[in-house]
C-alpha cells in the first residue's frame, strides 16, 4: 500500500496525535508514519503558538485592561495659556506637607529651581520682595487682579496661609535672564534714563528709583526690583495699570504714576529697563519712609 499524501491536514492529525494525543480515526499511525519529523516538530510549534494567541485573545477580551488609567478630563480651568494637566496616575502617594511640596503647582507656570518661568508668560514670582507677593496674592483673591487661573487658586486661601507662599517664593534666589541689547535712539533711552534718574516735574511724574531704589533693585517690604524685567512684561503691566485692568490696594501710586506717563515714555522705560544689567546684589532696599506718593500697597503692610 502506497503512503498517503502529505497534506497540511494530515500533518495536523499527526501533530495532534503524537503530542496531545488526540485520535480521531483509526488510520492515525498511518499517518504518523508519513510525516517526517521535522514537518512534526515545525507543526506542534504552528499549532502551539496558534493555541497561545488564541488563549491570549480570550483573556483581552473578558479581563478589562488595567495598565491605562481612567481619563481625567481636567477642571473647566481651560484657560487660555494655562500649561496641559496631565493626570498622574499615582493613587496612595504621601505628600510631605512642606511649602516646597505646597508651591508645585505654581512652579508649573511660573518657573522652578531648574527654569524661571515654562511658559514666557507668567512673570517671575522667584527672589520678588514677600510683601510684594503677598499683596499681589490678596489682590487675586479680593478681585483687584483678575487672571482667572490665579484667582482659582487663591481663592479660598487664607491670609496666613498666602504669607507663607510669599516668603517661600521671596527667599529663592533663581539666576535671572540676561539683559536685552538697547535698541532704542538716543534721544528715547536718555528720556527714559531721565524718567528713572530724576522724574518729570512736568507731568508729576517722581524718579521711579525713589521708589524702587537707588540700584532700582526694589525697596522692602513691597516695591519690586525694575532690573531682571523683561521689556514685554514691563509694558504689558503699564498697559494693565492705564486700563485699570490692574488695581492695588488705594491709593494705586503705581497706577498713578502710569496714568502720568505719555504712552512712548511707556515703551522707552520698558526698553531700557530690560537692558540694565542684572546687579551683583538684587535684594530689595530698606524701606524709606517719605515716598513721593501714598502708595496703599506699601502701608497695608504696615498696618
Ligand atoms: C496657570 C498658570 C499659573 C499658575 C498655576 C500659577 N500662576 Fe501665578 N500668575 C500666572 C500669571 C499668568 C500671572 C500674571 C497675571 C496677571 O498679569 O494678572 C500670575 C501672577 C502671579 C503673581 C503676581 C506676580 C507679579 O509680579 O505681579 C503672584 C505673586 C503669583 N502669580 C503667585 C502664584 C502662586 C503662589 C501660585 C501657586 C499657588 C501661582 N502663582 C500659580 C500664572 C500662574
Ligand atoms: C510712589 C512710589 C513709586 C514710584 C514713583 C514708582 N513706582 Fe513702580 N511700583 C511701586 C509699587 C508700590 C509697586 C507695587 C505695585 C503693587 O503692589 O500693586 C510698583 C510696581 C512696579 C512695577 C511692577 C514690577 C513687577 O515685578 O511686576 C513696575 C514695572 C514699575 N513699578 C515700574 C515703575 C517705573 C518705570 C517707575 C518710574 C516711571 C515707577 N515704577 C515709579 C511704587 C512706585
Amino acid at each position: 500500500m502506497p503512503p498517503p499524501r502529505l497534506t497540511p491536514l494530515r500533518v495536523l492529525k499527526a501533530v495532534l496525535w503524537s503530542f496531545v494525543g488526540v485520535r480521531r480515526s483509526a488510520d492515525a499511525a498511518r499517518d504518523l508514519e508519513a510525516v517526517p519529523p521535522h514537518m512534526l516538530i515545525l507543526g506542534g510549534v504552528v499549532v502551539a503558538a496558534v493555541f497561545v494567541v488564541v488563549v491570549v485573545a480570550v483573556v483581552r477580551l473578558f479581563i478589562p485592561r488595567s495598565d491605562q488609567p481612567p481619563v481625567i478630563q481636567p477642571q473647566e480651568a481651560r484657560v487660555e495659556n494655562a500649561p496641559t494637566v496631565v493626570p498622574k496616575t499615582h493613587e496612595h502617594v504621601v505628600v510631605p506637607d512642606t511649602m516646597q511640596e505646597r508651591a508645585r503647582p505654581c512652579t508649573v507656570c511660573h518657573g522652578s529651581a531648574t527654569e524661571v518661568t515654562a511658559d514666557g508668560f507668567s512673570p517671575r514670582i522667584a527672589g520678588k520682595p514677600a510683601g510684594y507677593l503677598f499683596n499681589q496674592l490678596v489682590s487675586f483673591r479680593d478681585g483687584r487682579r483678575t487672571y482667572a487661573p490665579m484667582v482659582y487658586l487663591v481663592q479660598y486661601m487664607t491670609d496666613d496661609y498666602l504669607r507663607e507662599m510669599a516668603s517661600y517664593f521671596a527667599q529663592l534666589e533663581l539666576p535671572y535672564p540676561p539683559p536685552a541689547p538697547l535698541t532704542l535712539p538716543a534721544q528715547a533711552a536718555a528720556r527714559a534714563q531721565q524718567l528713572v534718574e530724576q522724574g518729570d516735574p512736568a507731568r508729576l511724574v517722581p524718579a521711579c528709583r525713589e521708589c524702587h531704589g537707588a540700584t532700582l533693585t526694589g525697596m522692602e517690604p513691597a516695591i519690586p526690583s525694575l532690573v531682571g524685567l523683561p521689556k514685554d512684561y514691563i509694558g504689558a503691566q503699564f498697559g494693565a495699570w492705564r486700563s485699570g485692568k490692574m488695581r492695588s490696594v488705594p491709593p494705586d501710586c503705581m497706577a498713578e504714576v502710569a496714568r502720568r506717563l505719555a504712552p512712548e515714555d511707556v515703551t522707552a522705560l520698558a526698553s531700557w529697563l530690560a537692558s540694565q544689567p542684572i546687579r551683583a546684589d538684587m535684594k530689595p532696599q530698606p524701606l524709606r519712609r517719605d515716598l513721593p506718593l501714598a502708595c496703599g500697597s506699601v502701608t497695608a503692610l504696615a498696618r
